[in-house]
């Protein structure tokens, strides 16, 4: 039975990976604050070390599937925090798992990045540069100065869809597919956060996808699990936006 390794289980859009990614018939082991297969922190270095340890020793040391699911949105108690799980949460499980990778069945991994990431100026350059860089102190620093999580969030999501996106080459010589989902907003327990925040909930309710409606998780996972498919075995190295159609109002002319 292939093996996948999955970030974020226990809730939302990583749940329902979850599901979708066992009715195909894997092995999912689930990597999560609480209720996972690998219960871990992936926001500090030492946590995602024991989470690759324990992936390790749990797979036996071979993967065929790794899907980043975790992260925090504009809610979360400190910026540096969201750059901390979005960013270096997944990049640190990139690097640390991909030699399990490399010894699996048509290895891919699929990281979730996010629309926002297209949203992504010049506001949070710096930050991106120090995030591609590995400064993660000093980046972490910096974005708790910053008093737009917005601008966090979206350069965090634009670093790790660059950085995964870098990674297409190296990974397509072993063998191994990598590809990005960037949903729009979709009906989780971090949306409703923002739906409910006093700062950022008019505007949530207001920015709707032209579908006229947020998503459903299992309408992100639907994708993610063909994307991991031998049906998808030529996609490799994209960004698959699901969205209801937000960045086709936002930026037509960019594809
Ligand atoms: P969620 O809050 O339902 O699930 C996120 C999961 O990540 C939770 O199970 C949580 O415990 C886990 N997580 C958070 N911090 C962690 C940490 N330090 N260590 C280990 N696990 C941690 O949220 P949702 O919406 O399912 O989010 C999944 C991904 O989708 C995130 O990367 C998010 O940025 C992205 N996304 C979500 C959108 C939405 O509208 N819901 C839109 C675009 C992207």
């Amino acid at each position: 039975m292939p093996i996948t390794a999955i970030t974020g289980s226990a809730s939302g859009i990583g749940a329902a990976v979850s599901a979708a990614m066992r009715a195909a018939g894997h092995q999912v082991i689930g990597i999560d604050r609480c209720n996972a297969e690998v219960i871990a922190d992936l926001s500090t270095a030492q946590g995602r070390d024991m989470a690759i340890a324990q992936v390790l020793e749990q797979s036996g040391g071979v993967l065929d599937g790794l899907i980043c699911c975790a992260g925090v949105g504009v809610t979360a108690p400190t910026c540096g925090l969201i750059l901390a799980v979005n960013y270096f949460g997944v990049n640190q499980l990139l690097d640390g798992l991909q030699g399990a990778l490399a010894k699996g069945q048509q290895p891919a991994a699929l990281v979730i990045g996010s629309v926002a990431a297209t949203y992504s100026g010049p506001e949070g350059q710096a930050m991106v540069e120090m995030m591609l860089a590995g400064e993660e102190a000093q980046v972490l620093e910096l974005a708790n100065t910053v008093d737009h999580p917005h601008v966090v969030y979206s350069a965090s999501k634009y670093a790790i869809s660059h950085r995964a996106r870098s990674l297409a080459v190296s990974w397509g010589k072993q063998g191994m597919r990598l590809n990005v989902v960037a949903p729009g907003a979709v009906s989780t327990p971090l949306h409703q956060a923002s739906l409910e925040d006093a700062r950022f909930g008019q505007a949530t309710r207001d920015f709707v996808a032209p579908l006229g409606r947020p998503g459903r998780p299992d309408e992100i996972a639907s994708v993610v699990a063909f994307l991991q498919s031998p049906q998808a075995s030529f996609i490799h190295g994209s960004v698959v936006y699901v969205d209801g159609g937000i960045d086709a109002m936002v930026r037509a002319s960019r594809f």
